[in-house]
């Protein structure tokens, strides 16, 4: 686009449930009839390691145009290497999209620490294709949803990119370049240059999101090019200001139109409006507005996240060339200074996690259906919101939000005001304005400069970019310093003063000063707890484990217990909420320790997403509509008799009784945050508590000591699956005792083997210091669980089976029911 003069032309149009809207739908139709939006993710041939560019025959010895000068030679379609067409990758290993070769490493304590420690380095992707006759004169464009971390792009031999931000996605209009007809080969080749890091974390390395290409018609709306966030206007009434931007790759002058029909979840379609035609010039664009009017929409909320579908068709003369369908909710959001966060206009504490991107088995090639795991096991202890630390998420995470009710803080990567990096923050705005999920834009995480001027002024330049884009959500920084001066009083020179939405990390302790000295602004914990444990274990070796009692925590994360952190939030009203550290567990920055821990031992849910303790305890404290109680540990002690092992009740009733084979060991009143713990001299057999709220009993829960491990047991998050070679679902490995009780403390090598339509694509069992292959048709428990994911094949259809086995231990079998899609449309894979 930025290569593109934009004209913006603003057209008014209002128009409704109205006869018209109905005669002006009837020039309309759907995107899959319009524009073709093809995978490229199947079979690209990888190369891992770099290419010598004089490694092209007929390279050698050329002295300008040659090799000793750069892959991309000097000449248009010249390029050198594998950069080339032509070139010979036959010996290249074949994968699909999304891949992450990082993952597929194996540990070395030599490698980066805060990546996870394994090597990263610099590989190469290659994909061929045809395009028929028929495509000559459309737009064709190239899309690249995430490639980690940098890399240069080459089409038929020209280089065409340089992408810097292994968060961002990209677009590529190839259209003069691309060769037509069945002969004519059109390569891509991606030089990934994984050496870098822009992060402090596991960031993966490779094309670790989807590939598109697209062919649309010279007139077109341009990628990310619809802007239809409905908002409610001051009278009451909701309205959608849609702005179209249509785009002109074609030879000459076109005049074109935009109709924009609101269809609710039925597919009726409830609005719409259309615009007067404007002129767009060869390579131009113009951006189209028209106001829709909504009569009595459904609300979005996090409870009820109805969606619309708005269709936008682009018209050239009155017929239909493209369309674009977006989602979008109806929902007010506000934060205020002394209300906190209203969601519809009703106040809603924001009780968030911050997390990074990657999953077990998979790092960060993480299939689309895991996000709806990941948010489902968030949303079910308790928490609404989400923060993308510290990057622009996968835009499924964001359908996934969308869908299921989870609130979002969409953090950009770089606190940068230069123009390429505002050029990554306005793709981040116009790529995520139309999501009711988002509720907040994030300028930064934890920067240096956020404590004087210069932050202030990087700050500013950057909300007003923002502000151009999307003036419905506001901005915010993770900022853990600088917004007090010395005197306590408001900083005048700091980044929060740019933002409208002042972003505490930390610093509990200066929660009251910091309400005092902005007075007029509201206030999130954009990061708070810190909170470290591993999941499962229940006494700190100070060398790999550390206890999950919720009472560890890193210096510099004073009161960061998930129990402590929350307590101070809770106890600010005028606060938003906020956004603990972190939901899941994550590869790199392995605190508290280093080697042999590869992954961090922070999270209320594991690397699979196995809850640890505290998720039971943010359970207790967030969910209000039920009674919750959790005891933790186990209790296989075997060993321990009559020595006292700490428990903790996790609950959010007034009190509880606890039992210990029948007899009382006493009975507490809750304290609503602490929460209520005893030292019970261990005896075999069963712990049981009984909480109490009102009076009466709410809700039981017992621990119980059990037998060897005896069977296996195999629990799929869901039975069936798509065979479209995308869906993916996760499968919880337990041992059971002969009573058929999960044994928590076994640790067993279990071999898998899987038959039918499908594959292992990963697995994982959330220790933080397990050094085994993720891509392997073996795992080992880790305190009783481990998980395989497993994808359904493309065009399969047919029973999935797993079969695990271990030892002499009774085998388990599931069946998962891979069921035929539709293919999703993609590029035909041809070879060179
Ligand atoms: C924060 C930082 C996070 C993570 C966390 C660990 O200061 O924003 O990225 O490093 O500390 O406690």
């Amino acid at each position: 686009m930025n290569r593109l003069s934009i004209l913006v032309v603003l057209t008014l149009c209002l128009a409704a449930l109205h006869p018209a809207v109905r005669a002006a739908s009837a020039g309309t139709a759907s995107p899959a009839a319009l524009r073709q939006t093809l995978s490229l993710d199947e079979g690209w041939r990888f190369h891992l390691g770099d290419i010598a560019r004089d490694s092209f025959a007929g390279g050698q010895g050329v002295n300008l145009y040659g090799p000793d000068i750069t892959y991309h030679g000097a000449k248009a379609g010249s390029a050198w290497g594998a950069a080339a067409r032509g070139y010979d990758d036959r010996g290249w290993q074949r994968v699909d999209l999304p891949h992450d070769w990082v993952v597929e490493q194996p540990f070395d304590e030599k490698a980066l620490k805060q990546q996870g420690y394994r090597p990263r380095g610099i590989a190469w992707y290659r994909r061929t294709f045809t395009l028929p006759a028929s495509d000559r004169g459309k737009n064709i464009e190239l899309q690249f949803d995430g490639v980690a971390t940098h890399c240069t792009v080459y089409f038929n031999g020209t280089e065409v990119h340089h992408n810097f931000s292994g968060y961002a996605s990209f677009q590529i209009d190839v259209t003069p370049m691309v060769r037509y007809g069945d002969g004519a080969i059109n390569t891509v080749a991606v030089r990934v240059d994984a050496e870098d890091t822009e992060g402090w974390w596991y960031e993966g390395g490779g094309i670790y999101r989807h590939t598109w290409l697209v062919k649309r018609s010279p007139i077109h709306i341009a990628t990310d090019g619809v802007y239809a966030n409905p908002v409610k206007d001051v009278r009451g009434g909701w309205v959608i200001p849609a702005e179209v931007t249509l785009a002109n790759t074609g030879v000459g002058v076109a005049s074109a139109a935009v109709d924009v029909g609101v269809f609710d979840a039925a597919g009726r379609r409830v609005a719409g409006g259309r615009s007067a035609p404007v002129r767009i010039a060869p390579e131009g664009a113009a951006v189209v507005k028209v106001a829709v009017p909504v009569t009595a929409p459904r609300l979005w909320s996090v409870d009820a996240p109805t969606l619309y579908t708005v269709r936008t068709t682009a018209l050239r003369d009155g017929t239909p060339v493209d369309a674009a369908d977006t989602r979008v909710g109806f929902r007010t959001i506000r934060f205020d200074a002394h209300k906190g966060f209203l969601l519809n206009d009703q106040p809603l504490k924001l009780k968030g996690t911050s997390n990074h991107q990657d999953h077990a088995g998979v790092g960060v090639a993480v299939p689309d259906a895991l996000w709806d795991f990941r948010l489902r096991k968030l949303k079910e202890m308790g928490s609404n919101a989400y923060r993308t630390a510290h990057n622009p998420p996968a835009k499924e995470l964001l359908d996934a939000a969308d869908r299921l009710g989870m609130l979002v803080m969409d953090e950009t990567r770089h606190f940068n005001a230069s123009p390429e990096y505002l050029e990554q923050l306005r793709w981040l705005v116009r790529r995520d304005r139309n999501h009711p999920s988002v509720i907040l834009w994030s300028l930064f995480n934890e920067e240096g400069l956020e404590v004087n001027e210069e932050g202030m002024e990087i700050a500013r330049v950057m909300n007003a970019v923002v502000k151009q884009l999307d003036t419905t959500r506001p901005t915010t920084g993770a900022q853990n310093k600088g917004q007090l001066g010395p005197d306590g009083k408001a900083n005048p020179k700091n980044a929060a003063q740019s933002l409208d939405v002042v972003g505490i990390n930390y610093q509990a302790d200066d929660y009251d000063r910091i309400r005092a000295a902005y007075p007029d602004k509201p206030i999130v914990s954009t990061e708070d707890t810190s909170q470290v444990m591993t999941r499962g274990e229940y006494t700190t070796d100070w060398a790999k484990v550390v206890a999950s009692y919720d009472d560890v925590y890193p210096g510099w994360a004073a009161t960061s217990t998930a129990r402590g952190a929350w307590e101070a939030i809770a106890r600010q009203p005028t606060f938003a909420g906020g956004f603990s550290w972190t939901g899941f567990a994550y590869r790199g920055e392995p605190t508290p320790y280093g080697w042999p821990s590869a992954s961090s031992h922070f999270g209320a849910l594991d690397l699979c997403g196995f809850p640890k303790t505290e998720f039971y305890v943010r359970q207790a404290l967030w969910v209000k509509d039920r009674p919750v109680l959790t005891l933790v540990p186990h209790w296989n002690w075997a060993g321990k008799e009559g020595q006292p092992i700490k428990v903790l009740a996790a609950t959010n009733a007034d009190t509880v009784a606890l039992y210990l084979n029948g007899k009382l060991v006493g009975d507490k009143k809750v304290d609503p945050f602490k929460m209520v713990e005893w030292q019970v001299p261990w005896a075999p057999g069963r712990l049981e508590a009984v909480a109490q709220k009102d009076g009466r009993n709410v809700a039981r829960f017992a621990v119980e000591t059990t037998g060897e491990p005896v069977a296996l047991r195999l629990t799929p998050d869901r039975n069936a699956l798509s065979g479209d070679g995308r869906d993916a679902v996760p499968v919880t490995v337990e041992a059971i005792d002969a009573q058929g009780r999960p044994v928590p403390t076994a640790n067993l090598a279990v071999a898998l083997e899987v038959s039918g339509p499908g594959a292992i694509i990963g697995v994982g069992n959330g220790d933080p210091n397990s050094h085994e292959p993720e891509k392997a048709s073996k795992v080992t428990m880790y305190n009783g669980l481990a998980q395989v994911i497993l994808q359904g094949r493309r065009a399969g259809s047919g029973s999935l089976v797993l079969r695990a086995a271990s030892g002499g231990l009774k085998p388990f079998e599931t069946t998962i029911d891979v069921r035929a899609v539709p293919a999703l449309p993609s590029v035909p894979v041809v070879a060179e």
